[in-house]
């Protein structure tokens, strides 16, 4: 067994999961036993500064280099804390993966820019800071083999979740939502994920403008409020849910000028009908992305993970949506829905210190298996 660790920031930017696992193995066989984990805040002025990057009107090409260092320094910190809370050195951890602060993602052409992404927290940065062998930059090899470079964690969910009794898609709820289909006794080439859409992007995005919170705490003002019928038609009918998969969205999909146009435009609704609207929209376009996956879906199981999956009305709804599903939590599987991506960025970051591929090609879309992240040695004696 080696100790890693998984660093995950999301797009909700509403904190850095850092988890430390136990690992061996590879592939299917790889068995995992998460030691500990926790959530970090993200520093007040460099969740500010974050922020001002990703919206291309404040962009600025001093602080997103700044930022690249000191994403990785508030990584380094987070870690280091993580590591003293359990006794440990750097010493003990044969590695660390970090997905990074996606600051911009392209997955498609638009005019002449190529598909490209960008996460900050640079990997010789951490892997210096830490002295720890560092894995980085997981999605630009598959985009350089013409994937989408994400979704990613596919790989993971197919190594753990995958069963030779039962239909299963994975749910991840997070600032986007996207599923994982996990063929029964079907092999990895049968995988099929993409994102469903948003997931709490625009319910957080209306709770900070109508009531001054981060997010609507188990989906409770949205239970109080009523469906905004024409809303909810126009957010259904947005291009996006008509794609066929593989694809991929974000912010620059559905972040605060999507957003704040919807504001503006239904300014005179009911708060909690704006809230009840977007949670109803984002379970609904999990349902549809679900039976875009397979029209029938009895004997299905859904497993969620994410922060949304602590919105108990959005599961609700989900389940509502999706009456023939199993709809349940990887907690019931014992994992921690908040720990699931940071914990498949160790899997994907084990596979490539084997020089294993990770990339689930029918999933991202590229055209070669290929293998993931850019590796930051040091010298140890
Ligand atoms: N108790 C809760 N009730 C409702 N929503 C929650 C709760 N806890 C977390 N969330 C939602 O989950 C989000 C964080 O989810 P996360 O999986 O970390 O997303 P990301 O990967 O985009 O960072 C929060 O911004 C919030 O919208
Ligand atoms: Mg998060």
């Amino acid at each position: 067994m080696k100790l890693a660790i998984g660093i995950m920031s999301g797009t909700s930017l509403d904190g850095v999961d850092v988890v430390l696992v136990q690992i061996k193995e590879n592939f299917k066989d790889t068995k995992v036993k998460i030691v500990d984990f926790k959530t970090y805040p993200i520093e007040k002025e460099i969740k500010r500064r974050i922020i001002s990057q990703l919206n291309l009107n404040t962009s600025n090409v001093k602080e997103i280099t700044s930022l690249n260092f000191e994403i990785s320094e508030m990584f380094a910190r987070q870690t280091k804390s993580l590591l003293e809370a359990n006794g440990l050195t750097s010493e003990d951890i044969s590695f660390v993966a970090s997905h990074g602060q996606t600051i911009y993602h392209l997955p498609k052409e638009i005019g002449d820019l190529r598909p490209s992404t960008l996460q900050l927290g640079d990997g010789s940065v951490l892997a210096n800071n830490l002295n720890i062998t560092t894995i980085s930059n997981f999605r630009t090899a598959d985009m350089a083999v013409g994937g989408q470079g994400a979704p990613l964690v596919p790989y993971a969910d197919y190594c753990l979740y995958s069963s030779d009794k039962v239909e299963r898609i994975m749910l991840n709820i997070g600032g986007i939502a996207n599923v994982t289909y996990l063929k029964k006794g079907g092999s990895l080439d049968d995988v099929i994920a993409f994102d469903t859409g948003p997931g709490n992007m625009i319910i957080n995005y209306f709770m900070e403008k109508l009531y001054d919170l981060p997010y609507d705490n188990n989906g409770d003002i949205a239970k109080k409020g009523e469906l905004i019928k024409p809303l909810f038609e126009e957010l259904v009918n947005n291009e996006y849910f008509k794609l066929p998969y593989p694809k991929s969205t974000g912010r620059e999909d559905f972040g605060s000028s999507f957003s704040e146009e919807i504001l503006n435009k239904y300014k005179n609704e009911k708060k909690e009908d704006l809230i009840a609207t977007a949670t109803h929209f984002t379970a609904k376009t999990i349902s549809m992305g679900c039976k875009l996956i397979c029209d029938k879906l009895e004997g299905f199981e859904l497993i969620a993970s994410g922060g949304g999956a602590h919105n108990a009305y959005l599961l609700k709804l989900l389940s509502e949506y999706l009456k023939e599903v199993k709809v349940t939590t990887t907690s019931f599987y014992g994992l921690n829905v908040d720990a699931k991506e940071a914990l498949a960025f160790v899997i994907l970051g084990n596979e490539t210190l084997s020089g294993k591929s990770s990339n689930v090609k029918s999933a991202t879309g590229a055209k070669k298996d290929v293998i993931l992240g850019q590796i930051s040695n040091v010298i140890t004696k």
